[in-house]
């Protein structure tokens, strides 16, 4: 049974609709991956079947891509949320920034202004990257250890920027011809390690208060920064069991944070593909995994494990343990390989099973399934404490979001788990989450 005290789940739909494994179809509209109108449509379908939020990663390097990928470098999430927003009422934004390459002041300005113009919708997917260093002025990306630690002290900043004028230091009273409140706009002063920053914000608090924190980190030093500051957490997590171990050790760390577990929100990721029948749906699980470029998927597996040289190793052979880096060394990811590398050890896994995994949803939970199969799925573990809805990917682009939208939500309603319509308009009101009202003082983390 859940611990969630109702037993309403939340869904996010990532703002992608371009299968990067079947564009050459013709009606796969490849053509507008940087245009508005399919983002638009991804965004009405979702917000007309009251989903929580629209999600959508972001990375800050652009390799250069082979001749046959897909996606390499496309719009940048937050003005992209922007617009959305002037297109939307109800459905919250969530958009990804690095805590690693942005400045404080900078990011505090642009999703202050984002929860502005959508009157409080707003979430941050706060990532410290994994990647883009050469960009940013680094020869080498900062450790592992060094990007939780400039992460801590960003959002005691921007928390403090966002807290840095009242909420009623906007007065607008014309008969005393005052318009501001100087005393309710406050500096910050910060003085840190890795950032110094004057204040107050050049913008007043945002509706929110501040947006909504999402973060996803497997790692240990992942976790314990969620259960710091996340009020949403994103998972990449493959099996009900794994996942349930995770619910529980990440609810535990919060806890013991002194924060209210059940307020935080666990949100795997789930790519699915609607089909009409079972077999259609075998089929195109076939189809898809025929598709899988092994060659790709294993370079991709090798940079992921640290540039460790697998080239030797058959498909269907197992790769000796001695092989494995230990994830807690490496740089750039540690949770995601960590991953890997569980079922690596699992008795008999070939690397062709491993770069099934990596290839068919980067490590996240792959469903093909019936509207009923998938409800089945998303009822299982919702009710098993082994998450509190799904970031949801539509594999089949707008048509398979729409088909789950008329299809799946309908079947999750009946059976009492998802909204009917929306009671709040904020993202914080659909999570229920509280505001955070509180002093520049209050609000910052530790100091
Ligand atoms: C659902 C999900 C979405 C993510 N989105 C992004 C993203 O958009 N950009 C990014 O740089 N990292 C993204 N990440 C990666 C995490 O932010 C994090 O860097 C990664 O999990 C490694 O963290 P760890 O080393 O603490 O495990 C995502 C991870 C998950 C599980």
């Amino acid at each position: 049974m859940t611990d969630r005290e109702d037993r309403q789940i939340h869904l996010g739909l990532w703002l992608t609709f371009l299968d990067s494994t079947d564009w050459r179809n013709p009606a796969s509209r490849a053509e507008e991956l940087n245009s508005l109108a399919p983002y638009v449509e991804l965004a009405q379908i979702a917000e007309a079947a009251k989903f929580d939020a629209l999600i959508r990663g972001d990375g800050f390097g652009a390799p250069i891509p082979s001749a046959t990928q897909a996606y390499a470098g496309s719009l940048e999430i937050l003005p992209l949320l922007a617009a959305l927003a002037a297109r939307t009422d109800r459905i919250g934004l969530i958009g990804t920034a690095s805590t690693t390459f942005s400045e404080p002041y900078d990011l505090a300005r642009t999703l202050a202004t984002i929860d502005h113009l959508s009157n409080g919708r707003v979430g941050w997917n706060i990532v410290t990257s994994t990647g883009g260093e050469e960009n940013y002025g680094y020869d080498r990306i900062p450790s592992h250890a060094e990007r939780y630690e400039r992460a801590d002290e960003f959002i005691d900043v921007v928390s403090r920027l966002w807290a840095s004028w009242d909420g009623d230091a906007v007065q607008i009273d014309r008969s005393s011809g005052t318009f501001f409140d100087p005393s309710k706009i406050n500096p910050i002063d910060h003085r840190g390690k890795h950032f110094q920053v004057a204040g107050p914000l050049n913008i007043a608090r945002p509706p929110q208060g501040r947006p909504v924190f999402v973060q996803a980190g497997d790692s240990e030093a992942g976790k314990d920064f969620a259960a710091r500051h996340a009020e949403i957490v994103f998972t990449a997590q493959r099996e009900v069991f794994n996942a349930r171990t995770f619910y529980a050790d990440v609810k535990s760390r919060i806890k013991q944070q002194g924060r209210d577990e059940t307020r935080v929100s666990v949100l795997p990721g789930l790519v699915f593909t609607i089909a009409e029948t079972e077999t259609d749906a075998l089929q195109l699980s076939d189809e898809f995994h025929r598709r899988i470029d092994y060659d790709r998927t294993r370079v991709n597996l090798q940079e992921l494990l640290g540039g460790i040289d697998l080239s030797d190793i058959g498909l269907d052979e197992q790769v000796p343990a001695e092989r494995w880096p230990n994830a807690s060394t490496l740089t750039r990811q540690q949770g995601r390989p960590q991953i890997l590398l569980n079922l690596a050890a699992q008795d008999g896994t070939t690397l062709r099973q491993l770069l099934h995994a990596l290839g068919t949803a980067h490590g996240h939970g792959r469903i093909f399934g019936t509207p009923e199969q998938i409800a089945n799925h998303i009822e299982l573990w919702t009710e098993t404490n082994a998450a509190d809805g799904f970031a949801l990917s539509p594999a089949q682009g707008i048509s398979g979001a729409r088909a789950f939208a008329d299809r799946v939500i309908p079947i999750l309603q009946a059976r009492g788990l998802f909204r009917t319509d929306y009671t709040g308009s904020t993202l914080r009101e659909h999570f229920q989450l509280e505001q955070p009202a509180g002093t520049i003082e209050s609000v910052g983390g530790p100091r």
